[in-house]
This record gives structure tokens, C-alpha cells and sequence, in this order.
């Protein structure tokens, strides 16, 4: 079995409730709160429900345990390797690993073909994780651009679907993105989960489950 090195459980699930608006995993979408529709007469533009923000640890993870197919492994298997991955190289920034737990959970929430996950993610976490996780989960597709933009070899380890996505995502950053990039004081750890991201897709890796992250998760969790 390939890995990490790190020494952990299986990704077994998380005893939690599932809410009731909720699909299991394995299920074909997951739309967390859908906001009624108008009258049947009314012919204004029908606009997609907006998922509404976690308001609890259990109901995160109940999202993050996605057994689906996402880009080379599951997305919970994908999330797991990002968070051990960042374990390791961050031992002591517990946000950046959460972070790294997180950091595509809106694509679990909520298919987005037009590349928006990383903003959505933030905002469905804001509330319950606090602002740095959020501002991490948002740079982390800008992180993406800008090293396309100042490392071109770096293109070589997208994968397939990353590759793909980045069209949608921007490309590479003009002159004026790059500055305010690297004027931001969050570059160094927006990179180092960019990084991690594009190597947490191994099949078969072994890394610390859902019930391992939990302690974390309630420790940053205001509510
Ligand atoms: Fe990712």
C-alpha cells in the first residue's frame, strides 16, 4: 500500500446524524438547503439554491464523508491525504491542516463546472471554522494560477482534471493578480496547500480517517 509515512486509522466514517436534507454518500448530488420556489405563475429567472453555511462539526463531516469518484481518488480520500500531507509538512498550523481537510468540500455541497469551489468553500465554512480556514480554502485555486504563472514546469503535475479545470479557473495571473499575490500574507501557506492538494491523489494511501480530524475540527469550531 502506497503512502505518506504517516501512521494512521482507516478512513472509517464518523458516527454522526445525517441531516435530514442530505443525500448518503455515494449519492448523485448534494444540495444542503434548497430555498422554496416562487409561485407557479412567477416567470422572474429561476435561480440555483444556495447552499446555506455548516453550522456544526457533525454536519461537516457528514459532507466530507464523499465516497464518490472525484479527480484519481474519492473525495474523501483526497481530502484525508491533503490534511496528512499538510500534518506533516505544518505540525504546528492546525488551521492550514484543517484547511487542507476541507479545501474542495464545496464540490461535495454542490457540483461547480464553473470552477468556483474554492470562494463557496469558504463561505460554507466561515462561520463554523473561523476566517483563516476560510481565507486559506479560498486562495488555494488562486495558489494554483500563480504557480503556473511563475513556475511553468509546475503544470507537469496537474493531473488530468486539474489541467482541465484551470481554463475555467483563469489560467495563468497578469501582471497585476501576481502582484497582489505575493503581496498577500497568506502566499507562503496558500502554496504549501496548493502543493499538498495536487499529491493527496494516491490510490490507496494510508492516512489518519474522518474521527482523527474531529478533536480538530471541534477545537476550532465556534458553536
Ligand atoms: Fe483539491
Amino acid at each position: 500500500m502506497r503512502g505518506f509515512g504517516v501512521q494512521g486509522t482507516t478512513s472509517s466514517p464518523p458516527s454522526t446524524v445525517r441531516p435530514a436534507n442530505l443525500p448518503a454518500a455515494g449519492g448523485t448530488s448534494v444540495t444542503r438547503a434548497v430555498e422554496p420556489r416562487a409561485a407557479r405563475c412567477d416567470t422572474s429567472p429561476v435561480t440555483p439554491p444556495q447552499p446555506r453555511p455548516f453550522g456544526t462539526v457533525d454536519e461537516l463531516l457528514t459532507v466530507l464523508d464523499d465516497r464518490r469518484g472525484g479527480d484519481v481518488v474519492t473525495a474523501l480520500d483526497h481530502h484525508l491525504q491533503c490534511a496528512a500531507l499538510l500534518a506533516l509538512d505544518a505540525p504546528g498550523d492546525v488551521d492550514l491542516q484543517v484547511a487542507g481537510l476541507v479545501h474542495d468540500v464545496a464540490s461535495s455541497v454542490q457540483p461547480r463546472p464553473s470552477g468556483d469551489h474554492a470562494p463557496a468553500g469558504a463561505d460554507l465554512v466561515r462561520g463554523l471554522l473561523g476566517d483563516r480556514v476560510a481565507d486559506l480554502v479560498a486562495g488555494h485555486v488562486d495558489a494554483k494560477r500563480y504557480l503556473v504563472t511563475v513556475e511553468p514546469a509546475y503544470r507537469l503535475v496537474l493531473s488530468e482534471n486539474s489541467t482541465a479545470t484551470l481554463v475555467l479557473q483563469g489560467e495563468a495571473m497578469g501582471t497585476d493578480e501576481l502582484a497582489a499575490f505575493e503581496r498577500a500574507p497568506l502566499r507562503e501557506d496558500w502554496v504549501r496547500l496548493r502543493r499538498a492538494d495536487d499529491r493527496a491523489k494516491v490510490v490507496g494511501a494510508a492516512v489518519p480517517g474522518l474521527a482523527h480530524w474531529r478533536p480538530k475540527l471541534e477545537g476550532l469550531a465556534r458553536c
